[in-house]
């Protein structure tokens, strides 16, 4: 799924960004990704799933799995929703794209019906 429009950034690119080359702040995505960088309407979705992967890397670490993070789509969107309608309450819900394989959960499980690989 398309998190920033403007640069084409996925949310897999960004999970992996958190996940694997440190990144921890939208400033630093800005950098890594080139994400937020022209109209910033991705800032607040960003920023979520940047909370939602350092969340489940600690949870995976306490529980001790090596396995790479997975963050089930409809979680995701729903955590976007919920702090896109706290920090601009008027605004229209942002429209996401899902792109061809959306890269989230382990589709022989998974029941939300969305395109998982
Ligand atoms: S959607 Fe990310 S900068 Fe426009």
């Amino acid at each position: 799924m398309f998190i920033c429009n403007c640069a084409a950034v996925g949310h897999a690119a960004i999970v992996k960004a958190v996940e694997q080359d440190g990144v921890r702040t939208v400033k630093q995505l800005q950098i890594k990704l080139n994400v937020a960088n022209q109209c910033k309407k991705c800032a607040i979705a960003a920023q979520v799933i940047i909370k939602l992967v350092l969340a489940a890397m600690a949870a995976n670490k306490k529980a001790g799995i090596k396995a790479p993070v997975q963050l089930h789509i409809d979680v995701m969107l729903q955590a976007i929703a919920a702090a896109e309608r706290a920090k601009r309450p008027n605004a229209r819900a942002i429209q996401r794209t899902p792109a061809a394989k959306i890269a989230i959960c382990d589709a022989d499980t998974c029941t939300c019906g969305n395109t998982c690989r």
